[in-house]
């Protein structure tokens, strides 16, 4: 293995390795979905020896704290964060929860930010969501407008607070010098996600409704009418253009990590996918009293492909059925 995780020494690097470490990494949220992602692909080899990498949750530092925050950043000195802590859910937690959204989510964003400024880490790398985009628009959406107009109403709390990032990374460049930046992710999927059917990513839930579906033996229930389109990352991609993010793009501007336009998919090819991946053979039903959310929010990779022409996207069947085997091996321990 090539970098440190934080109380995990390598074997084959010792005490010479450790004094090389020129950058430490501290990872905000690094027990979500996309932490734990990017603790896998450092792990298995993308790591490099002069990093040394800390991933941290909630239980060592509630980040709506400035205080804790503040104790958390003396502690591990980083020179660089990836800062991925946040209030997340799905469209219906969303709906019945905007001010908390926005409240916990400015809170976390401020104080991590300029903690990391009064404490001169070198670079952070923050995650907005394509979501946060206006809800009328034109497709596809880019980096160049984020505040175009009002987001969807069903999660206007989220999506204003993570606009604010790109505010204040922007106030840090000119007021600072700092380079912070933030990368703009596409719906996100894989091993370690929140399964729950309420809260949860349409996705997982849908992961889980069939696995409840195919014991019960009863027809799959999807919300809304199937029809609305997103694009969608496996967590490990979006990880590994994480490492990409942090160690070479130099832009304050942020950058949309996403699969191409040709690559979104409905809701209902969705659902099939996890089907199939599932061996599950009873029938879809679709509860149209549901809402469906914005219809799409189709995003443009062309900067990302003007940087990497070359990036392999995980195919998202395959992508699914590793995700609902690890759902499967893991039933008793997930998020749910
Ligand atoms: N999932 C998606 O589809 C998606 C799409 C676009 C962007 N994003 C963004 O990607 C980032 C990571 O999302 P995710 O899906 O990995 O989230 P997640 O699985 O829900 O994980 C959230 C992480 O944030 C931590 N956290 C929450 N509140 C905290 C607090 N008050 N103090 C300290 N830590 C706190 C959690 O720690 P505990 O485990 O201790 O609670 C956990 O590690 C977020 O910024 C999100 O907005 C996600």
């Amino acid at each position: 293995m090539k970098g440190h995780l934080r109380g995990q020494e390598p074997p084959e690097i010792g005490f010479l390795a450790m004094s090389e470490v020129t950058k430490r990494i501290l990872v905000t949220g690094g027990t979500g979905l996309v932490g734990r992602a990017i603790e896998k692909v450092v792990a298995d080899g993308e790591g490099r020896p002069d990093e040394e990498w800390i991933f941290v949750s909630s239980r060592d530092a509630d980040l709506t704290s400035s205080s804790e925050t503040k104790a958390l950043f003396e502690r591990h000195k980083p020179t660089h964060v990836i800062h991925l802590a946040a209030m997340v859910g799905g469209l219906f937690k969303n709906i019945r929860s905007n001010l908390d959204f926005w409240r916990t989510n400015i809170h976390i964003n401020d104080n991590v930010l300029h903690t990391a400024h009064e404490s001169g880490v070198q670079k952070v790398v923050s995650c907005l969501s394509t979501c946060i985009f206006p809800d009328k628009t034109t497709y596809p959406i880019d980096e160049t407008m984020i505040h175009n107009g009002p987001p969807h109403s069903s999660n206007f709390g989220y999506s204003y607070a993570k606009r604010m990032i790109d505010v204040q990374n922007r106030g840090y460049s000119e007021q600072h010098g700092r380079r912070f930046t933030a990368v703009i992710p596409t719906n996100v999927f894989g091993p370690h996600d929140n399964f729950n059917i309420e809260d949860g990513h349409v996705l997982p839930g849908l992961i889980h409704k069939v696995y409840l579906a195919k014991q019960s033996g009863s027809a799959l229930t999807v919300w809304g009418t199937g029809k609305p389109r997103r694009q969608f990352i496996y967590s490990l991609d979006l990880a590994r253009l994480f490492l990409w993010v942090l160690r070479e793009y130099d832009e304050v501007e942020p950058i949309i990590l996403s699969v191409g336009e040709e690559d979104e998919v409905s809701i209902r090819e969705a659902a099939e996918a996890i089907a199939e991946a599932m061996e599950f053979r009873g029938e879809l039903v679709f509860d149209t009293t549901k809402s469906d959310g914005q219809f799409k929010k189709t995003a443009s990779n062309a900067k990302l492909r003007r940087y990497l022409p070359g990036f392999q996207f995980t195919p998202f069947r395959k992508a699914v059925k590793e995700t609902c085997a690890w759902f499967n091996a893991n039933y008793a321990s997930a998020r749910k």
